[in-house]
């Protein structure tokens, strides 16, 4: 008999589940043209259903129509958006995580301060590029110990990406101590990141196989699975059910299944249903956003 564990905290945080709520009720009362800047979470499966329900996905507010509705997304936005938002009336349905919104503004009254800002974090991240437009595009982004000690500012003020590996923001700010760096800190790692990482790390370490579930855009996704792959080797990233490992799966009696914060629930039991099941027949057709949540 298969034993199949769940990670404890897996799938859709509080700040995606909020956006996607606000995304929806924008949708169904807007009259006019919808969009959202970039896609409003990094999951094929959730995008799709929204632009079926109207939501125009644009690289930036400039392409919007004058006086329409942009959705903001839980990753945030830097003030040039907002700036370029009010000269262009759009109406702004803000789904900003609150705790993204936090480190906007730390970042801002700490360079109000005169404070440098460092941010860790990968800064091609829409999160990081959002935080970094707090402090007017100064930030010093490092994303390793490495280039942290080649950082040669001081008086530094640091925060995370929501979603960075702990380990890594820890080594960070060892480096800054072993270089005689002057900071202070705000650890803005969410709880939601650290909680899926955490039972991702636990889930590994029971299974003889790992399936981490979610999209390859998803950055947290990615990590859940560079973080399953150091406990448990036979790891597998299923993006869709057409991923799941099926022969891999029949070999192993303990399977253990992760899934990113911005994974949907739907995804999560359709790949346990097909595993219990014990086939790939996929006959779970999604209608309603509504499937995506349960
Ligand atoms: Fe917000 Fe944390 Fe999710 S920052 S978007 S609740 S991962």
């Amino acid at each position: 008999m298969k034993e199949i564990i769940r990670a404890d905290h897996s799938g859709f945080c509080f700040g995606v589940r909020q956006a996607i709520d606000k995304a929806e009720k924008a949708a169904d009362q807007c009259q006019g043209s919808i969009y959202s800047c970039g896609s409003l979470i990094h999951n094929k499966l959730v995008t799709e259903k929204l632009e079926k329900k109207g939501i125009q996905v644009i690289k930036s507010p400039d392409e919007a129509e004058i006086g329409s509705t942009v959705i903001v997304r839980s990753h945030g936005e830097g003030k040039q958006f907002y700036d370029i938002a009010e000269h262009r009336s759009l109406k702004l349905v803000d789904a900003t995580c609150p705790f993204v919104a936090r480190i906007h503004d730390l970042v801002r009254t700490a360079r109000e301060k005169g404070k440098n800002i460092l941010i860790v974090g990968d800064k091609n991240h829409p999160e990081v590029c959002g935080i970094n437009g707090w402090c007017g595009d100064s930030a010093i982004i490092v994303n390793s110990a490495e280039e942290a000690a080649r950082i040669e500012e001081d008086d530094l003020f640091v925060v995370a990406q929501t979603t960075i590996r702990s380990s890594v923001f820890d080594e960070v700010l060892e480096a800054l101590e072993k270089s005689g760096k002057t900071f202070s800190v705000t650890n803005t790692i969410c709880n939601a990141t650290a909680n899926r990482q955490k039972s991702c790390m636990e889930t590994a370490k029971k299974a003889e196989l790992m399936l981490v579930l979610g999209d390859t855009q998803s950055s947290n996704t990615k990590k859940l699975y560079d973080i399953s792959k150091k406990y448990c080797t036979n790891t597998h990233f299923v993006e869709n059910i057409k991923d799941l490992p099926l022969k891999e799966v029949e070999k192993c009696n303990r399977i253990g299944v992760a899934a990113g914060a911005s994974t949907p629930e739907c995804l999560i039991k359709e790949v346990i249903a097909n595993m219990s099941e014990n086939t790939l027949e996929n006959n779970n057709e999604m209608n309603s956003m509504d499937d995506l949540m349960d």
